[in-house]
């Protein structure tokens, strides 16, 4: 068997800080495993604290663990070198487009910014790269000058992609990239994710609150609820037969389950 492509074992993370005086420990994370194979959407959802950020960011080693352990296909990433490899095949795409590009820099430097950093495209053909990969995430060319303000909440998500995707990763991981968004254009961003996933062959954690998004999108799904995972499986099973309570209170608590198989909103 294929080793999975990116794989977290028995994750611990506990918080640490300070509440009326005395030193508080905050476990936000308790023993949780998650793998993602190759060329599968895997979807976490769990509400809002549940710790679904918090593992996403130690998976790509943007905060560290407790305890437990990181494998990128089959290899425990321990070195700092490690991390570094890592960091370029498993790119994170943030809930919040405006936190993620500078307000001052203008899209087409922030997309070669990556390809700068990493020394791995001429400057001659940099811009060619970032007009290219604005056709890709379906944006006109001549976005490029143009400065974040200067774009509509799902234009900047797409931007937001596009930069995930310069450095040609083999992994995205997606914290909530649509929750911010109206719903028909969160619908496009969605419909975009799909065929970009199928076209460049990724594999795809896609982090949601929103289980109709999830059902829409994920092969597998895991369902977190104050740090630990309660459940794993096949969408479908994990809809059709929830086998854990938290998960019937999810589902229940979608306002019109009758529309969540065939659209995404
Ligand atoms: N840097 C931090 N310091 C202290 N507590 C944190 C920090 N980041 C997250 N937490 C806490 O960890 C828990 C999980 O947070 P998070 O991973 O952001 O959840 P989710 O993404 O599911 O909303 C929450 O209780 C949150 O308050
Ligand atoms: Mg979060």
């Amino acid at each position: 068997m294929t080793a999975p492509v990116l794989e977290a074992s028995a994750i611990g993370k506990v918080f640490t800080g300070r509440r009326e005086g005395k030193i508080h420990h905050h476990h936000a994370l308790r023993q949780v495993s998650a793998s993602l194979s190759e060329g599968e959407i895997l979807g976490i959802v769990g509400e809002s604290g549940s710790g679904k950020t918090t593992l996403s960011r130690i998976m790509i080693g943007i905060e560290s663990a407790s305890s437990g352990e990181i494998a990128f296909r089959g290899t425990p990433v321990r070195r700092q070198a490690d991390w570094r490899a890592l960091r370029r095949q498993v790119q994170y795409v943030f809930q919040d487009p405006f936190t993620a590009l500078c307000p001052t820099m203008r899209i087409g430097k922030a997309l070669a910014e990556p390809l700068a950093i990493h020394g791995i495209c001429p400057t001659s053909e940099r811009q060619q790269r970032v007009a290219q990969m604005l056709e890709m995430v379906g944006l006109h060319p001549d976005i490029a000058g143009r400065l974040p303000a200067q774009l509509s909440g799902g234009q900047r998500q797409r931007v937001n992609l596009a930069r995930a995707l310069m450095l040609e990763p083999q992994v995205l991981i997606c914290d909530e990239i649509v929750s911010g968004l109206d719903v028909s254009v969160q619908a496009q961003v969605l419909a975009l994710l799909v065929e970009l996933q199928k076209k460049l062959g990724l594999s795809l954690i896609f982090i949601s609150h929103d289980l109709r998004v999830i059902r829409y999108l994920c092969d597998r799904v895991l369902v977190m609820h104050l740090g630990e995972v309660v459940e794993q499986g096949a969408t479908e099973q994990v809809f059709d037969a929830p086998s854990h309570n938290y998960t019937r209170a999810l589902l229940a608590a979608i306002p019109d389950r009758n529309r969540v198989t065939d659209t995404p909103i």
